[in-house]
């Protein structure tokens, strides 16, 4: 029997934070790609409006309810999902620039929260549904690399990146691969935080001049998403116009 789509052969995605900002041009563009999403976030109203409007466009995308901290929300609702061939670990906080000597442990605790205890949560429990041939694809930062005023940022990012090659060493055996994008500054709500002032300084020094569209990243996912991705595992993408190799001289 001839068919050219099988409800077998429809992978399953699910992509965290999906609400708006990268999340949300992920979960489009992995819809695009073919894949069912489930678009998920901690922001419920907003994500089942986002899900609406793209099914109106005629894309696959269902929402829920998660946030990401919460094991028993997450396994509830992967029990009810026939499986799970990609998981995007999105969801993210960022905060106001705050100098090393000023940070406390509670703004660190709950960064490490949302931002590796979180992702660490959805991974764990997506990759004991996953089949051979799974994605796991990891939102870290070239902030990772380091930076002043976030230590607890790129704390949590840096922990993120070193889970992703762990992860990728012990699932390879089973077929899954994982990997991590690393955007660069990226035209997102997470920017609010900045004065116009310092944002334009910020621009300045990206590469392109300016913040990038969240489809640049979307575009890397769905690459690490995809099945011709078979032999990428445990690498970190950036997509920073090139910040991250090095600045030009003055
Ligand atoms: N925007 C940037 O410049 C930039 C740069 C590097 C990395 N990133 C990373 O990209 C990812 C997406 O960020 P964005 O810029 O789209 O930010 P955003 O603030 O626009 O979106 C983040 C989304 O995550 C959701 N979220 C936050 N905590 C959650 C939780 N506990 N459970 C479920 N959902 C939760 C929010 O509701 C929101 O919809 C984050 O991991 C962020 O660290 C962003």
């Amino acid at each position: 029997m001839m068919s050219s789509t099988t409800e077998s052969a429809t992978r399953h995605a699910i992509v965290t934070g999906a609400a708006r900002g990268i999340g949300l041009a992920i979960a489009e563009q992995l819809a695009r790609d073919g894949l069912q999403v489930l678009a998920t976030d901690r922001d419920a109203d907003v994500v089942q409006a986002e899900a609406e409007r793209l099914r109106g466009l005629g894309l696959n995308v269902q929402a829920a309810a998660l946030d990401v901290q919460n094991r028993a929300q997450v396994k509830a609702l992967f029990a009810t999902l026939p499986t799970i061939d990609v998981v995007v670990n999105n969801a993210g906080i960022a905060s106001t620039m705050l100098p090393f000597r000023e940070l406390d442990a509670e703004r660190l605790r709950s960064m490490l929260g949302v931002n590796l205890l979180g992702s660490f949560i959805v991974a764990q429990e997506a990759v004991r549904r996953m089949p051979e041939g799974g994605r796991v694809v990891q939102i870290a930062s070239r902030g990772y690399l380091g930076g002043a005023g976030a230590a607890h940022y790129v704390a949590s990012k840096a922990a993120v990146v070193g889970m992703v090659r762990a992860m990728s060493i012990e699932l390879r055996w089973r077929g899954i691969t994982v990997n991590a994008v690393a955007p660069g500054m990226v035209d997102t709500r997470m920017l609010a935080g900045y004065t116009p002032e310092m944002r334009r300084a910020l621009e300045q020094r990206e590469p392109a001049g300016a913040a990038a569209s969240p489809q640049t990243i979307a575009d890397a996912v769905s690459f690490f998403a995809s099945t011709r991705a078979a032999q990428c595992n445990g690498q970190v993408l950036f997509v920073d116009g090139g910040k991250s190799v090095g600045m030009p001289p003055l």
